[in-house]
């Protein structure tokens, strides 16, 4: 009994001493697992079990709160302010501001950046009564929900007095997670986390160009989203998600909660409309709703229309290696899939471009190929790609050209293939842009050519800025890449894989391009529709996912109609800015080798006139090494290119008044026109094509300059100059006949010189401009001279203190030739007339008042000393 008892006892010890020994491990096991928890943080993912997951995408009814009893502040007024969008970015390279500003740029809207500061410091929002802005976009909120309560509070005014909203962003990163209540709202944000199953609110009033489909089930790319949890009707989810939420992860404040990846602040709160984005733009998804919620809260001001215009060109029909080109199924395959994409884009058609030389230098199956396309006309539309493919700026002879399109239209007409729906496409651009002229004189001879198409105007990137233009009555609109190139065959061998074109078409590059343009004109390849069919491939699926993801109607037009629809919606396209085909390496390689680019000014006299351009005319071409243009037969020296209707003629035509310099470094080109320097479009059209030209202007007292082109106009018998006195002209009222108005305005304006010079200074630097002061080119030539030879660095020094010399008779300086002799400006310079009386004067010097107190100040700003008439004239204003 006793050994029995021992045993028992030494039985519970050791029961004790195991259950000690089970609990110290279990304790260790523990501390070990929270540990390995606590140090590498959340790895374990946890649902949600919360209402929030249950929602289904477009179940409505099961949601926490109706979702369509949605009311929203009044919306903004339109008229109320400017349609500019506000945008504040972290940084001018910040890479979400970039996306931003790409989005407002690519569907044309007009921006003005800031950079945030912490203090949240504002530009004027308030220009005479009126909004400077139509939207608010912060790239990090944050920064708007912390900015000091002072400008908060000017910036809440600003937005609820013109019904201005308000965009911003929240962008987590990959650190733990993180629950804050978003300053001022109602509301938290948890960041840096992942997201999944995400679905849109079909009820939210925000959709516009977005279709609420099902997205499929799955997490989204990257641990860095933010989400909002509401659980309060004046905020509404736009795109909901449920949360791979961390062990950690705080249950919801009310069951009711949803998580948002995009919240819309219906501004029942404070009268302001908001939409928060719990990320950046590369969710294609957040890029859609980013075009949708700036369309909303500008009350559809900043909007794009539903309508897409889409051609599908496939360039170059009959070209390419055997082995890569279409055999007849292929060709069935391409006559079906126009069919079947007829029911997503009213009207689809195929357009080809043939290039008759290559027709039937395929294998057998391929001419087979051939020869289906061409039993098959009717179903497609043509276009002409020069008979054998060879790029337009190689033949310098217009009348060779002439030849190859005649041999390329025979061969349309022995095939029955149509001759006249007006479109053609170069090989390589070559020829459209930068333009050569020949091209565009054949093309209307042969083909009576009215459309084209290039990626080159005004350069291939950034694709957003491809713009369209009017040349020789020919419509050139911009071209878009679709990613497939003549060596992009196989799927499989996609470059950088076939994600990669997927990607592109499902919410990437191409999509994108469908939805910012109204218009878009892709270029494909015959060996695009053989082998793997990857141009039938890419637009059925691009059809589909525009299908299911937006409410855009596509359609197609025949080329003719098309452009006549780009022009209707962008008029200001119409007339082109010419630039120097050698800047761009892509435009210098299709620029023809008999033409240079050196036939170009490098600089310019650009007036005002009257102010003694002609003379300093005179004295540059004394320059050993200053040329000038040669004349023209209706301007006489004068060019007059950048400022009205020449410009239209091209840049060859504008280039044939110079001679090719001999020495390109030392020469120095320049044309005088001295009414370039009120011209609207002068400044900007100067910039584009010759950007680093030096600008030289000539200023004298307005009040003179305006009299002595009464003088001018007389001489020149001008009917209202002599029946009008020089007071009738400058007092005349908003009534007066038209050719008196006409008048006036032709000696005062050119005379707001601050204006004028303001608008040269937008488009050129400072340092790039000579304001020369014209009473000392009449008194002191030679200082001048010294002067403008110093600006524009040209060498040899030329001494003019001895080549020109005061003609008593002439009552000017004029130049010194041999023997004593002078040669001095023709009689329509240096008039003698009678002094302008004093009231005019009085007149004038009031009327230019204003003017002349800005130039004095431009003047102050660019270090610039007063002429003395100016100094005189602002002592009358004190
Ligand atoms: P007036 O004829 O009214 O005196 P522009 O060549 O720009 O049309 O300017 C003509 C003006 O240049 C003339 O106006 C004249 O006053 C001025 N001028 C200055 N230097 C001159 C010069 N050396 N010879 C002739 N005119 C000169």
């Amino acid at each position: 009994l006793l050994s029995l008892l021992r045993f028992k006892s030494l039985m519970i010890v050791w029961v004790f001493s195991m259950q000690i020994i089970l609990l110290a491990t279990f304790c260790m096991v523990s501390i070990v697992i929270s540990a390995y928890y606590l140090y590498n943080g959340y790895k374990q993912e946890n649902e949600l079990p919360e209402t929030s997951s249950e929602v289904e995408c477009g179940d409505p009814q099961l949601m926490p709160y109706k979702l369509m009893e949605m009311k929203t502040t009044k919306p903004v007024d339109p008229l109320r302010t400017d349609l500019v969008v506000l945008v504040f970015v972290e940084s001018q390279y910040s890479t979400l501001g970039q996306d931003i500003i790409t989005i407002l740029e690519s569907s044309r809207f007009q921006f003005h950046i800031e950079i945030a500061s912490g203090k949240g410091d504002l530009p004027v929002l308030i220009d005479k009564n009126k909004g400077k802005y139509a939207l608010i976009v912060y790239e990090n909120i944050l920064k708007y929900v912390s900015m000091d309560s002072w400008n908060r509070g000017l910036l809440d005014k600003y937005c609820t007095e013109y019904g201005v909203g308000v965009i911003g962003f929240h962008k987590g990163n990959e650190n733990s997670l993180q629950s804050f209540q978003l300053k001022g709202f109602p509301f938290h944000v948890h960041s840096n986390l992942g997201v999944k199953d995400c679905c849109i609110n079909p009820h939210s009033p925000l959709l516009h160009l977005t279709k609420p489909s099902k997205l499929e089930k799955g997490p989204l790319l990257g641990n860095d989203w933010a989400v909002f949890q509401i659980n309060h009707t004046a905020y509404q989810p736009v795109i909901f998600a449920k949360v791979k939420a961390p062990e950690n992860f705080p249950p919801p404040a009310a069951l009711s909660a949803l998580y948002a990846t995009v919240i819309h602040d219906l501004g029942l709160h404070d009268g302001i409309q908001r939409v928060l984005f719990g990320n950046n733009l590369n969710f294609w998804l957040h890029k859609l709703i980013f075009i949708d919620a700036i369309s909303f809260l500008s009350g559809k001001k900043l909007t794009l229309s539903l309508d897409r215009y889409i051609l599908v060109d496939i360039d170059d029909i009959f070209v390419g290696k055997d082995g890569t080109r279409m055999n007849t199924n292929d060709v069935q395959a391409l006559l079906d899939t126009q069919n079947l994409l007829r029911a997503q884009i009213t009207n689809f058609t195929f357009n080809l471009g043939f290039s008759g030389k290559f027709y039937h230098t395929g294998t057998e199956e391929e001419d087979e190929g051939d020869d289906l396309l061409l039993r098959s006309v009717d179903e497609f539309w043509w276009f002409p790609h020069m008979w054998s493919h060879m790029q337009p700026h190689l033949f310098h002879n217009e009348s060779s050209l002439v030849e190859q399109m005649i041999l390329n239209k025979k061969f349309a007409l022995e095939h029955g293939i149509p001759t006249d729906l007006g479109y053609a496409v170069a090989p390589h651009h070559s020829g459209v842009y930068p333009v050569h002229v020949q091209l565009y004189d054949a093309w209307k001879k042969v083909w009576n050519i009215r459309v084209t198409s290039t990626e080159e105007y005004p350069h291939l990137k950034p694709a957003r800025y491809r713009r369209g233009f009017i040349h020789k009555n020919i419509m050139v609109l911009p071209r878009q890449t679709c990613g497939l190139f003549t060596h992009t065959i196989f799927y499989k061998e996609y470059p950088g894989g076939p994600k990669e074109l997927d990607k592109s078409i499902q919410g990437g590059e191409l999509f994108f391009t469908v939805v910012l343009n109204p218009i878009s004109i892709f270029m494909t390849h015959l060996s695009n529709y053989g082998n793997d069919r990857l141009g039938l491939y890419t637009f059925v699926n691009l059809a589909n996912f525009v299908h299911t993801w937006t409410n855009l109607k596509l359609q197609t037009l025949p080329p003719v109609q098309l452009a006549h629809k780009y022009f209707e919606l962008f008029p200001e396209q119409k007339d082109p800015l010419w630039q120097n085909p050698c800047d761009d390496k892509r435009h210098r390689d299709i620029w023809s080798k008999e033409k240079t680019c050196d036939r170009l000014p490098k600089f310019l006299v650009v007036g005002p006139q009257k102010t003694g351009t002609t003379a300093l005319y005179l004295f540059l071409i004394m320059h050993p090494s200053i040329i000038s243009n040669s004349p023209s037969p209706k301007t006489f020296e004068e060019v007059q290119f950048f400022n009205r209707n020449n410009y239209h003629r091209g840049i060859d035509w504008y280039m044939d008044f110079f001679p090719t310099p001999s020495n390109v470094t030392t020469d120095f080109l320049f044309e005088k026109s001295a009414n370039y320097f009120h011209s609207e479009e002068a400044p900007r059209r100067a910039a584009s094509l010759i950007p680093k030209a030096k600008i030289i202007t000539i200023l004298i007292d307005p009040s003179d300059r305006a009299y002595s082109w009464y003088q001018h106009q007389r001489s020149h018998e001008d009917p209202a100059a002599l029946k009008f006195s020089f007071y009738q002209v400058i007092t005349a009222g908003p009534r007066a006949p038209s050719e008196l108005r006409a008048l006036q305005k032709r000696c005062l304006a050119p005379g707001w010189y601050a204006t004028h010079i303001e608008r040269w200074l937008t488009y050129f630097p400072p340092y790039q401009l000579l304001i020369i002061d014209g009473q000392q080119l009449r008194t002191d030539p030679s200082t001048v001279m010294d002067e403008v030879q110093k600006f524009l660095g040209v060498s040899p020094h030329y001494n003019y203190s001895e080549a020109l010399t005061f003609d008593s008779h002439k009552g000017f300086w004029c130049q010194l030739l041999e023997e004593g002799k002078t040669k001095c400006l023709g009689k329509s310079k240096g008039r003698k007339y009678p002094p302008m009386d004093s009231e005019c004067r009085a007149f004038l010097s009031s009327y230019y008042r204003d003017h002349n107190v800005e130039l004095s100040k431009l003047l102050h700003k660019l270090g610039q000393p007063l002429p003395s008439w100016l100094r005189q004239e602002l002592q009358k204003v004190r």
